[in-house]
């Protein structure tokens, strides 16, 4: 294996996580959403980072669960979806799941922005949807394992838990060695980011939101923070140059729509929750329907109360470094911290666990402080038999204590632990002091969003 694909397997991985940006308001361009779409679903933008062996090889690593050498394509295919929690292409894609892809004259593979972007519910696979069963680390060390080699050592976790990643030290980690002008440094910049695991937010709300990320400090109309995710091998020029299709891309990402709840709702009861929303939850989260207005609030973090590790984790150094960049030229960072932006709730049935970390499993638990797990396990999958109509959301069991001994990575993975840096359930008690019967009724209006 040679060098500089060995480092830019790592370096992209690092890439990887990263997240993007972007914008609101005007509709889109349908020949511009048709060109991001076929941009975003068709085309590569990373050089290899490992050889198309290694998706076959991966299986090899997974114990007593690897499958015979001479199971067939699609049988492997469903046992490597469900090992890393990746999804089948709802587009073509080579026999590979969203997320991979091949690269290089077909003789590589390369993750994109799918691998945390495309989720499914239902056995539906859905392009902008979070991918809430992603195990992110394993993926990466099993690919690369797989190719013979191993991953340096992290100097933060990727992830502790399935569906949760790192997405923003890894872009801190890339700004950290890129100067003002974006040329190479070789001695990292000590920018002081500190950032936990996130859960990854659906792109159908990007439409309604003037600024995006979790901390609403960024314009939704950039397009450059999106190309963050290439620092690890993109020179400025080529950034220059790719551009204009995440312009297209951005505006396919504003396109999507959210899945309809697919189960029966009582329009009644749902109707007595529109009210019971009007009076507790718009001024914050907005009206719905074709008058639907988003306030884009950005809320305290002492008001809102849920875990501060992802609104403090930014440091002002590395806010003012990436805002001296070309990145930000046009729509430069936020320099002051506030809290966290309250999203659009469109397609809300469909995105549990719940907050910006994944904490909560159901809007019931979100709505009743009291009632959300400290500890729990996640289902194996997102079928619909693993989803509770009645809390609205992902059916979880409470983990009273720390396994003991301790459970092999694999499936400590499945454990999502609140007492983790940045994972605490806590805030958001706008739902506790409802009766019961006004926030199963609320419950049943927010399915209709
Ligand atoms: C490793 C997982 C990962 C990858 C890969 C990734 N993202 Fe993200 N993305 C996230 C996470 C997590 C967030 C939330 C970050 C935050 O607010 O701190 C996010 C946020 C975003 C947002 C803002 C959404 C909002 O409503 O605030 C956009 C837009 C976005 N990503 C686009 C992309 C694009 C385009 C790519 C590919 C070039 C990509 N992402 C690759 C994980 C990822
Ligand atoms: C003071 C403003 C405010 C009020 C009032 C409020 N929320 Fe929120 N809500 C937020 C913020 C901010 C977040 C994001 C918090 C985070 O992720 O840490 C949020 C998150 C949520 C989420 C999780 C979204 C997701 O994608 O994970 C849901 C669901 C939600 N709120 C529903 C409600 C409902 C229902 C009500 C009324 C009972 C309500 N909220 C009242 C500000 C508010």
């Amino acid at each position: 294996m040679n060098r500089s694909l060995r480092i830019r397997g790592f370096v992209v991985a690092g890439i990887l996580l990263l997240s993007p940006s972007w914008s609101s308001g005007d509709s889109p361009d349908p020949a511009a959403v048709e060109r991001g779409r076929v941009a975003l679903t068709s085309t590569g933008y990373l050089k290899p980072g490992w050889s198309g062996a290694a998706y076959r090889r991966a299986g090899s690593l997974w114990g007593e669960n690897a499958p015979a050498a001479d199971t067939p394509a699609d049988a492997y295919a469903a046992a490597f979806n469900q090992r890393y929690g990746l999804h089948p292409a709802p587009f073509p894609n080579d026999g590979l799941p969203m997320g991979l892809r091949r690269a290089g004259e077909k003789s590589g593979m390369q993750i994109d922005c799918m691998v945390c972007h495309g989720g499914s519910i239902g056995g539906q696979s859905y392009v902008g949807l979070g991918n809430t069963t992603l195990d992110m680390r394993a993926l990466l060390y099993d690919l690369t394992r797989a190719d013979d080699r191993r991953l340096p050592p992290s100097l933060f976790h990727l992830n502790t838990a399935r569906g949760t990643v790192n997405a923003g030290m890894i872009s801190a980690v890339l700004l950290s060695v890129r100067n003002s002008d974006l040329s190479v440094r070789k001695i990292p910049l000590p920018l002081g980011a500190n950032l936990p695991e996130l859960d990854v937010p659906p792109w159908w709300h990007l439409a309604r939101k003037t600024t995006m990320y979790y901390d609403g400090r960024t314009d939704a109309r950039s397009v450059r923070s999106i190309l963050q995710f290439f620092l690890a091998e993109k020179s400025l020029e080529e950034l220059k140059e790719l551009e204009p299709t995440f312009r297209d891309i951005q505006a396919y990402m504003k396109s999507l729509k959210p899945p309809k709840y697919p189960f029966a709702i009582d329009a009644a009861k749902a109707e007595r929750g529109k009210t019971v929303f009007a009076k507790t939850c718009v001024k914050c989260h907005g009206t719905y329907g074709p008058d639907g207005h988003y306030p884009n609030r950005v809320v305290e973090l002492a008001v809102i109360g849920t875990d501060p590790a992802r609104a403090q984790g930014l440091s002002d150094r590395l806010v003012a470094h990436y805002n001296t960049t070309w990145l930000a030229e046009d729509y430069p960072a936020d320099p002051e911290m506030v809290g966290y932006q309250a999203p659009p709730l469109d397609g809300i049935w469909a995105t549990a666990p719940y907050l910006h970390n994944g904490s909560v499993p159901t809007l019931a638990a979100l709505l009743k402080s009291v009632d959300r797990p400290a500890r729990f396990k996640r289902p194996p999958s997102t079928g619909l038999e693993h989803y509770d109509q009645v809390q609205v959301g992902w059916k979880f069991t409470v983990v009273a204590d720390p396994p003991s001994p301790p459970l092999p990575p694999f499936e400590a993975q499945f454990i999502y632990d609140t007492s983790r840096f940045g994972l605490s359930n806590g805030g958001h008690r706008f739902g506790d002091d409802l009766a019961d019967e006004a926030r199963s009724d609320l419950i049943e209006y927010l399915k209709t969003l």
